[in-house]
Formats: C-alpha cells, sequence, structure tokens
C-alpha cells in the first residue's frame, strides 16, 4: 500500500477497483466486493497484507508444485537475469538453460518424445500443439485431417483454439466460439455420466464407442486429434472410469487420429508420477505442460513433440521452408533456469514419492471426513489433486439449484479459516491441489478446517 499511496492517495482496493480487469472474475461483482490479496508465501502458506495466513490448498491455480518461497528458484532467477535476460530460440539461435531444459524434459518424459517447443502458457502450448497437428497432416497430404476431438468438462485454456477445445459453455457463451473444427465427446465422469448398474470397465468401453462413432460419422480423413487430460481439473476433477485410456487408445490408432496428452495439471508429479501418461499407461503423440515445470514463480510451457511428428516435419522441412511458428518468449533463458532449479528441487526432495504419499493420506482422510457429509455426493481424485462434489440429495444426486450452490460458500467459510480451496466452474465441486511439498500434518489441517466449513454452511442452509 506505502508504495501507491504518495502519487495517489488511493489504497490498493481502490486502485484495484479503479484499474484492473480480473480474469475468470463476476465483473459487476467484483466492483462492489473487491479485491483479496496476497502478498507472501512461504511452503504451503501465504499471507494477506494484514498478516493473516491461509493453508493454500489449490496451489495457488494447481501450479506452485514446489510450495511458495524456494530461494534456489529466486536465486537463479537472480542470477540468470544478471548474466543474459533475454535471448531469443528463433532463426536457430538459442540459450544455454533453455538447451539444457529441453534435454532434461525429454528424458523425464513418456518414450517416444522427440523435442521441445516452448511457450509461454497452457494455453498457448495447447495452441501451438493445434497448429502442429494440421501442419502435420498438411505436410503429409491429408490436409483435410483438421478436427479436434476433446471430452466435455475437459479444460484445455483460453485461446481461441484452446478455449474451443476446453468443454465448458462459459468459455464459449458469446466468444463465438468454439471454432468449427472441434466436437466433444461426453466425459468420462463415473459418478454422474456413468449409467447407474454398469461397471467402470464397460463405461470405459462404451466411451470409447462414442469415441469410435464420433470419427465414423466426422469421417476418419477429416478427424486430426484427441486431446485429453489424464485426470480431469478445472471441469471437476475426474478421474477416468477403470480402463478409459486402454480402451481410447486402440480407437484412436485404428482412425490415424492423434492422442494429445494435456498434462498441463498432471505432469510434473500431481498424481504421484512425473506424468498423467506414466500412471494411465498413455502414449501420446504430443504432451502439453506448463505450471509445474516452473511451479509458477516464472511463466513457461512446453510442447513435448513425438517422434511421430517430428520425423515428418523433419523430411519435408526442406520443401516447405522455415517452421513458421513461434513466441518471442518461447524457451526464455530466465524461465528455462527457474524450471531447472525447481527440477533440482524436485528431485533433491523426492516431491513425485512425496506426492505419492501424502497424496494416499489426502485421498483416505477426504473421504473418511467428508463421504458421509450430509452436503457431499462424491468424494474423488488421485495423488495430490481432489474434488468434492455437492449435491442436494444423495440418492438422486440432485445438485442444489443455481444460487444455491454450495461450493463458493464452503471456499468463503474456508477462506474465514485461513484455508484456500476452489469452487469449480463446472460443477458444483471444491478442488484441492496443494503443493506436492505438503506434510501429512498440514494435510491434517486442511481436513480440519474444511470440516469446520462444511459444517457452517451445512448449518445456513
Ligand atoms: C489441463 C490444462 N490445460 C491448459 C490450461 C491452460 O493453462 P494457462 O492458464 O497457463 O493458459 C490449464 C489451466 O488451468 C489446465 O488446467
Amino acid at each position: 500500500m506505502t508504495l501507491v499511496e504518495p502519487t495517489h492517495n488511493l489504497s490498493l482496493e481502490e486502485l484495484d477497483r479503479q484499474s484492473v480487469f480480473h480474469p475468470y472474475t463476476a465483473l459487476a461483482d467484483h466492483l462492489e466486493k473487491g479485491v483479496r490479496v496476497i502478498s507472501e508465501g512461504s511452503g504451503v502458506w501465504v499471507a494477506d497484507p494484514n498478516g493473516k495466513r491461509y493453508l493454500d490448498a489449490v496451489a495457488g491455480l494447481w501450479c506452485v508444485n514446489i510450495g511458495y518461497g524456494r530461494s534456489e528458484v529466486a536465486d537463479a532467477i537472480h542470477e540468470q537475469a544478471k548474466k543474459l535476460a533475454y535471448f531469443h530460440s528463433f532463426s536457430s539461435m538459442g540459450t544455454e538453460p533453455s538447451i539444457r531444459l529441453a534435454d532434461r524434459l525429454l528424458r523425464l518424459a513418456p518414450d517416444g518424445m522427440s523435442k521441445v517447443l516452448f511457450g509461454n502458457t497452457g494455453s498457448d502450448a495447447n495452441d501451438t500443439n493445434v497448429k502442429l497437428i494440421w501442419y502435420y497432416n498438411h505436410l503429409r497430404g491429408k490436409p483435410g485431417k483438421v478436427k479436434l476431438i476433446a471430452r466435455d468438462k475437459g479444460y484445455h485454456g483460453v485461446t481461441v483454439a484452446s478455449a474451443s477445445l476446453t468443454g465448458l459453455p462459459l468459455l464459449h457463451k458469446a466468444f463465438n466460439l468454439p471454432i468449427p473444427e472441434v466436437r466433444h465427446v461426453s466425459c468420462p465422469d463415473p459418478y454422474r455420466v456413468k449409467p447407474e448398474g454398469l461397471s467402470e470397465r464397460d463405461f470405459s468401453k462404451q466411451l470409447a464407442k462414442e469415441l469410435d462413432e464420433t470419427i465414423e460419422h466426422e469421417g476418419p480423413d477429416t478427424v486430426a486429434a484427441f486431446f485429453a487430460e489424464p485426470v480431469m481439473g478445472a471441469g471437476g476433477v475426474h478421474v477416468p472410469p477403470e480402463g478409459y485410456f486402454d480402451e481410447i487408445q486402440p480407437v484412436l490408432a485404428k482412425h490415424d487420429v492423434l492422442f494429445v496428452a494435456d498434462e498441463v495439471i498432471c505432469g510434473f508429479g500431481r498424481l504421484g508420477h512425473w506424468f498423467g501418461s506414466n500412471l494411465y499407461n498413455i502414449k501420446p503423440d504430443l504432451i502439453t505442460t506448463a505450471k509445474g515445470l516452473t511451479s509458477g514463480y516464472i511463466p513457461m510451457s512446453a510442447s513435448l513433440v513425438g517422434d511421430k511428428i517430428w520425423n515428418v516435419l523433419i523430411d519435408t522441412s526442406k520443401d516447405i521452408g522455415p517452421f513458421g511458428h513461434g513466441y518471442t518468449y518461447g524457451g526464455h533463458p530466465v524461465a528455462a533456469a527457474a524450471a531447472m532449479a525447481n527440477l533440482d528441487i524436485f528431485e533433491r526432495d523426492d516431491l513425485v514419492s512425496n506426492a505419492a504419499t501424502v497424496g494416499s493420506h489426502l485421498q483416505a482422510s477426504m473421504r473418511e471426513a467428508f463421504a458421509d457429509h450430509p452436503l457431499v455426493g462424491h468424494v474423488r481424485g488421485v495423488g495430490l489433486i481432489l474434488g468434492i462434489e455437492f449435491v442436494a440429495d444423495k440418492g438422486s444426486k440432485r445438485p442444489f439449484e443455481g444460487a444455491a450452490k454450495i461450493a463458493p460458500k464452503v471456499s468463503q467459510a474456508a477462506h474465514a479459516r485461513g484455508l484456500l480451496a476452489r469452487p469449480l466452474p463446472g460443477g458444483d465441486i471444491i478442488a484441492l491441489s496443494p503443493p506436492l511439498s505438503i506434510t501429512k500434518e498440514e494435510v491434517d489441517v486442511v481436513t480440519e478446517r474444511l470440516r469446520d466449513a462444511l459444517d457452517e454452511v451445512a448449518k445456513g442452509d
């Protein structure tokens, strides 16, 4: 506050109201309610300017995987910015941190990845992947193979192509989206979408059949790729039913349709494995990464490009000329240095194993605490990602009506108790995705505060 008062004589809250366009915010409400400022963080904790502390059980936006306040990353940023604050990777130029990072990512990634193309956000990396898919099909003589299949409730970002892939009406309504190439198939949600009485395995078969029929209906020569998060995040934390990816992948292979694994949340340890693809035996052609790549200390994303695509590009590159795509800040050396320091911490502290162990504790504690709670219909998750879905009636799974939605109230009640938990846009669902460095004791703090918050909301309704 002191920074702005001398010149503007306005509080930070007033300045915010006057100047900031908040993304993913109810614009008119914000003008009434105002901003909630966070000013510092350490470990799983953040604090506001009044010193009130919050356990951030969402790791910002599912991204601060190493936790806050890691001076190693800050030092790496500082050193790199002093040494070489910027250089690009266009026209065969490069910098040491981005080269070393690409090599490291390929060694960590699932088999079959050939090259790394850097970006700045998960959204732009998905747009890059869409363009790569179209480019690849053009170059191999299939220019009509352009359609993209994603899933209802899938989240892939907000840029024109990635928002189109996202399966949430909020991102399409009034934005003139989705683009005409995109189709959506059913959400693999075993709680709401699976028919009563069907086994999970049979539900997976049903979803694979739907995908097969969709591709047949569109015409296999027109369908280019399928986009999927291993575990769906923002659309409601949907864990795939048993055998889902085993059933889906042969359908894609049969129709020569590429698989893009959007690992923006699942990548870098969240599911207790380096990548979600490892857990579900996914063999992607492209992988989208961001968030945990730098743990949000600085923006960076990366598209990992598989051999199949790379080989076509390299074979035809002499005929088509330079690859006409790239971002000014792609492979930014400061971001790459931050990513390297971030990955050093992952390895030194064995955060992926911690996510598996403490993740089991999180999953068990939350189910024990909330599965029978009167407001709760379903508790689900894997590793350190968890969703709690609220229902008005457990038997029929009837949701609460519009304004009575529970998740925002629980989030608010949790906020008052020093806990950050996020209501999701895709349903009456609250998400947890804490830093991977969280301890069992800290998970117990989350459980306790969330229980108090839920009990308060239950009393008030
Ligand atoms: C799975 C997934 N893909 C893509 C994105 C978009 O990333 P960004 O917000 O960095 O553009 C997100 C963001 O939450 C995501 O969860």
